[in-house]
């Protein structure tokens, strides 16, 4: 019987009262159920290069939706560097890395931000969605606990529910709740997650007191640093290293400031070879070309420059002159994620169309990507911007919240 379609007559006079409906069908119908909602999501179209100003439906725009802080997804120097890790190597790896897929210029990778990142081991992985999922499901299991802030990203999220441990959900950035929930929860592992520059907040974690309190309560921390490597602390390190602080795992992505693809899990050596040998995201899937850790050794070397902290000044006084236009911007002040909360959906969606319509690009944010009733505006700054553009972009907003009213 396994496997068996059933047929109509199977089910008898059932057949009138169940309509069977085909997965297209049911499909379709849950489609139009997210149109009503206004949550159907349908991306926009680039052409050519991704950065400050982009083409987007055919429309050069200001584009306030990139994670690009530091304007380098189309910087010709890393361009010329995939270019010719291509001509040497190819595209693909052919295979995982613990087959035919590790290749020397992954391992070059590793070892530079191992020496980047003051850490005894660095697993690459081939996004931040793999490195959160990989990680948490490799160090935890049934019987351990995970202490996760409640705006933490999907990815850590995914990751938390597939490990099987107990998952602890503490309000954001609340060290006390975190504190409390530390001294009641007990398991064999116990590790606390947190992002340390939100990605839909734009606001920063306690990294020391989160720190602090680990140490007190024998727990590890696990610190994804997405939106904040490249963008601040010492050579772009992020905002751990900006306050001294170690985590035991730090997660970085290539995808946002250093203008690449792909992550890293920085962390102990010894985990880093558990990770080789146990996260499933990295076994059990083809490696990444050669050519995007050929990107990123060009991309690194930029962001640990002098003219990576240039960027990151020019980054920084954009974010402060957009939040001096935009006393409703929400956001730590320097931050490049800058928030503007609208809370209803169909509400947030007109309000990015109209302001597409002036020649500027800012992405609504919805449910389920942020809590439900904070839909939001998430302009994201990055360093290339012009003065100008910020200005720009603050009064064709005024104009589009006052027509909103
Ligand atoms: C906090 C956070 N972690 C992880 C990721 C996933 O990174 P990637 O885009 O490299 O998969 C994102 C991306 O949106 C993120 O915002």
């Amino acid at each position: 019987m396994r496997g068996r379609r059933i047929r109509r007559r199977d089910i008898g006079p059932l057949a009138d009262i169940v309509r069977l409906v085909s997965l297209d069908e049911d499909v379709r119908a849950e489609l139009s159920a997210l149109e009503a909602l206004h949550r159907l999501r349908t991306p926009r179209t680039i052409d050519g290069i991704t950065g400050p100003r982009t083409t987007i439906d055919g429309v050069e725009v200001v584009n306030l939706a990139s994670n690009d802080y530091l304007s380098l997804a189309g910087d010709r120097r890393i361009a010329r560097a995939a270019a010719g890790a291509v001509e040497a190597d190819g595209v693909g790896a052919g295979a995982s890395r613990l087959i035919t897929g590790n290749h020397r210029r992954h391992v070059e990778l590793e070892r530079v931000l191992a020496d980047w990142m003051q850490c005894g081991g660095v697993r690459l992985f081939n996004s931040g969605y793999a490195a959160n999922v990989g990680v948490l499901t490799t160090l935890l299991a049934a019987g351990d606990v995970v202490f996760s802030d409640e705006l933490n990203h999907a990815s850590i999220i995914d990751g938390c529910r597939l490990s099987r441990a107990e998952i602890v959900v503490f309000r954001h950035r609340d060290l006390d709740e975190l504190g409390a929930a530390l001294g009641v929860h007990r398991g064999r592992r116990r590790v606390v997650v947190s992002e340390s520059l939100f990605s839909m907040d734009g606001d920063l974690d306690d990294v020391r007191g989160q720190s602090e309190l680990c140490k007190r309560h024998d727990a590890a921390l696990m610190l994804d640093e997405a939106h904040a490597i490249g963008v601040m602390g010492p050579e772009g390190r992020g905002l751990a290293a900006s306050v001294g602080v170690t985590p035991d795992l730090l997660i970085g992505t290539f995808g946002k400031a250093l203008g690449t693809f792909g992550a890293f899990a920085a962390t102990s050596d010894a985990i880093a070879k558990l990770l080789w040998n146990r996260a499933r995201s990295f076994v059990f899937s083809t490696a990444l070309p050669p050519i995007m850790s050929g990107a990123t050794l060009a991309a690194l070397e930029i962001v640990r420059g002098h003219e990576g902290d240039q960027r990151r000044r020019n980054l920084a006084a954009n974010a402060r002159h957009l939040r001096s236009l935009q006393p409703r911007a929400g956001g730590a002040s320097e931050s490049p994620i800058a928030p503007i909360l609208v809370g209803d959906d169909r509400k947030v969606m007109h309000l990015s169309d109209q302001l597409f319509a002036r020649g500027v690009f800012v992405q609504g944010i919805r449910p389920p990507t942020v809590p439900e009733g904070t839909s939001r505006l998430r302009l994201s700054l990055s360093a290339g911007h012009a003065t100008v553009d910020i200005e720009n972009t603050s009064r064709f907003l005024d104009d589009a919240m006052r027509q909103s009213e």
